[in-house]
């Protein structure tokens, strides 16, 4: 994990949106945006509202199957990556991945901590869990009794920006 610069604690899917909102506004051609959290913590979501930010009227699914999906109709190309089904980095050369990284667009990569060494200096990463707080103390769960996180449980996002 590289240096933290911000902690931000998201309570819900619209604080997911501003967030990603004011975040696509600063977004610039080459800028790289490395998701690295646990299954279902809103890396597509994020993703979606960015994109919809830069003014991509696409729909943004998930490209599970697919590692990549270009939208090309915003205000920046979006190139939107989930290498979660990778099983190896040369799978990206294959791919051309190059292109993108280095390209005019942004990239967003979901899962990007299976494909470390391959991010570019200036990646910007966000590390995205589930909020730990005890009971009592506003939303959150108790971990120390063995409850798992469900979907409106609070995000605390890290970011090395
Ligand atoms: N604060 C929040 N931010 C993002 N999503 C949230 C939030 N609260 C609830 N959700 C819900 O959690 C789910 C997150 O799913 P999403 O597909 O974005 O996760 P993911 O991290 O991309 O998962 P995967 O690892 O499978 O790709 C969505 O159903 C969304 O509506
Ligand atoms: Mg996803």
């Amino acid at each position: 994990m590289k240096e933290i610069k911000r902690e931000i604690r998201i309570n819900s899917e619209y604080e997911t949106r501003q967030f990603g909102e004011a975040l696509a506004r600063e977004l610039k051609p080459g800028d790289i945006l490395a998701l690295v959290g646990d299954l279902g913590t809103g890396k597509t979501t994020l993703t979606k509202y960015i994109a919809r930010e830069l003014g991509i009227m696409q729909a943004i699914t998930s490209p599970t199957f697919t590692i990549i999906c270009e939208y090309t109709d915003g205000r920046l190309p979006l190139y939107h990556f989930d290498v979660y089904r990778l099983n190896s980095a040369d799978e990206m050369l294959e791919l051309g991945y190059e292109e993108y990284f280095f390209g005019d667009g942004v990239c967003i990569i979901e899962w990007a901590d299976k494909i470390e060494e391959l991010l570019p200096e200036n990646t910007k990463t966000i590390y995205i869990t589930y909020d730990e707080k005890k009971p009592g103390e506003g939303p959150g769960r108790d971990y120390a009794k063995g409850a798992a996180p469900d979907a409106q449980q609070s995000r605390v996002y890290r970011c090395d920006f």
